[in-house]
């Protein structure tokens, strides 16, 4: 893994060209992110390396699991924006949230409580990785009906997804978008999410790209080569990344 980049190694320059990264855990302490401050402004500071211009992170939202809420997260995130203006950052960061589609997720919209979003109304959402939700479907009608778009969080990673990669065009057509993890392209989650990935950019089914970059070693990642057909790839679709309010 670590042989893949080698020194003074020059990133794609299509990853420049995204502009704004849509999904990383960086704020210390709430979720499975960066450990510290520390390793929050190393990352930040890959992504202006990298040519970003913007981080829009999403802690992840799980209840039982990582017990966040807007409150919790919007102070988590004062202090990363704190930290990263003491240190000269000059990245521009912002908030949302990664969602895990469960049973309090439906309670917040049926009882109409604040959702954490990004851009035009977009939220990122989650689920296990080895059955679909079976509340999955009245999510997404609950979720439009509010004028709010579902954006599918790696599709590609989902071993139902993987086992039936058809499910992906229903989703689709119920008026999700897809958000592929840069990662996934280079066969850092398993050759079964590359390949998947690979067949859902050729089918043109992703809108966003994001890096879901955790730790410091990710976005170190981020910077290896990838083979030039897959670049060619990417080149020939649009993403929404750039244009993002
Ligand atoms: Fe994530």
């Amino acid at each position: 893994m670590f042989g893949l980049f080698k020194k003074n190694h020059q990133p794609d320059p299509f990853l420049s060209s995204l502009k704004t990264d849509i999904h990383s855990h960086l704020i210390p302490g709430i979720d499975d992110g960066v450990k510290s401050l520390e390793e929050s402004i190393k990352v930040a500071r890959g992504f202006e390396d990298l040519g970003y211009g913007r981080i829009i992170t999403t802690p992840h939202i799980y209840p039982g699991v990582y017990d966040n809420n807007p409150t919790i997260i919007r102070k988590g995130f004062e202090e990363v924006r704190e930290f990263y203006k003491q240190e000269g950052l000059d990245i521009e960061i912002s908030v949302a949230a990664e969602y895990f589609v469960d049973e309090h997720l439906l309670e917040s919209l049926k009882s109409n409580q604040e959702l954490m979003t990004f851009g035009n109304n977009l939220i990122l959402l989650e689920t296990g990785f080895y059955e679909p939700p079976m509340i999955f479907d009245e999510v997404i009608f609950l979720l439009r009906s509010r004028q709010i778009t579902p954006v599918f969080a790696h599709p590609e990673r989902y071993v139902y997804i993987q086992n039936k990669p058809e499910l992906a065009k229903s989703y689709l057509e119920k008026g999700m978008l897809f958000q592929l993890n840069f990662l996934s392209l280079s066969g850092y989650y398993s050759g079964k999410a590359k390949n998947i990935a690979i067949d859902f950019l050729k089918s043109g089914y992703y809108s966003l790209i994001g890096s879901d970059c955790h730790k410091p070693l990710q976005l170190e990642l981020l910077k290896a080569p990838l083979p030039k057909k897959v670049i060619e790839l990417l080149s020939q679709h649009s993403f929404m990344n750039s244009g993002l309010e």
